[in-house]
């Protein structure tokens, strides 16, 4: 393998870019492909089996694309495929729930920490068993109008002001001391949770698996030295569209944004 070699990311849709945004930061020689399932966005309500299916697709194409490792950007697909899919393809696969567990652990003092994430996510218990073994106490909310909110741009309307107070309102009254993004698209609403939240510390837990994704690499003597070739975005919906979502969310523009057709990959 070669140390040159991309690494593949992927995501229902926008949310996989808070943790590009996090691997340009801490990895910024790797270059990325990132593939958005927008088409099939929103993954959150999905069934389990779905879930793994379109994980294998999106797996298989980056491999087809020559990446050395697969960054899964998406809690739902973290929770309900990894466990099942892992021992099938032989490159390293990082997810999201183990890292923004050991986050939160190192970040809660009170062991009361919040979940927030898709109905799927919540449903699977992924990161409340994990957080339970540590004798945490979990509080977990589904808040499925966020990702269609964010989708469609809608950070600082009325809509979203709403959703915030239902959805984190009981959160705050349990006093959690810490909350776990536990969606890739929450990053993107980081202000105005805090700013709902007060003192509560927020965990992306894009920082510790980008920390983990650098330790597997250095690990396997594939870290890039230097980065040669320009980020490439797959979307399986409009490419225009996810151009310009994705530049507003990420306040640069992205590289070069295809479409691609998984069905048709084989
Ligand atoms: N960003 C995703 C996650 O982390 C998926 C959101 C969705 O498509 O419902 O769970």
């Amino acid at each position: 393998m070669d140390r040159h070699a991309p690494v593949g990311v992927y995501d229902s849709g926008v949310g996989g870019l808070t943790v590009v945004r996090e691997i340009r930061r801490q990895l910024p020689a790797e270059q990325i492909i990132y593939l958005a399932d927008s088409a099939r966005l929103p993954y959150g309500d999905r069934p389990p089996q779905e879930i793994q299916l379109f994980a294998r697709q999106i797996i298989t194409f980056l491999l087809s694309r020559g990446v050395k490792m697969v960054v899964i950007a998406c809690n739902t697909s973290s929770a309900l495929a990894l466990p099942i899919i892992r021992e099938e393809f032989s490159l390293p696969l990082i997810g999201m729930i183990e890292p923004g567990v050991t986050a939160a652990l190192r970040m809660s003092g009170k062991g009361k920490v919040g979940v927030i994430a898709t109905q799927g996510t919540v449903d699977s218990d992924a990161y409340g068993r994990m957080l339970r073994k540590h004798g945490v106490k979990v509080y977990s909310q589904a808040c499925p109008r966020f990702v269609p909110l964010i989708e469609s741009g809608h950070l600082n309307s009325p809509q979203m002001a709403q959703a915030i107070d239902e959805y984190l309102g009981p959160l705050r009254a349990a006093g959690v001391d810490a909350l776990i993004y536990g969606c890739t698209h929450y990053p993107f609403l980081n202000s105005q949770i805090q700013g709902y939240m007060g003192q509560t510390k927020t965990v992306d837990p894009a920082v510790e698996a980008v920390r983990q994704a650098s330790l597997c690499l250095a690990d396997m003597g594939l870290i890039s030295p230097v980065k040669k070739n320009r980020d490439l975005f797959f979307t399986t919906g409009d490419p225009k569209e996810f151009a310009r979502r994705g530049a507003r969310l990420l306040g640069q523009e992205l590289d070069r944004v295809e479409q691609i057709d998984l069905n048709a990959e084989g």
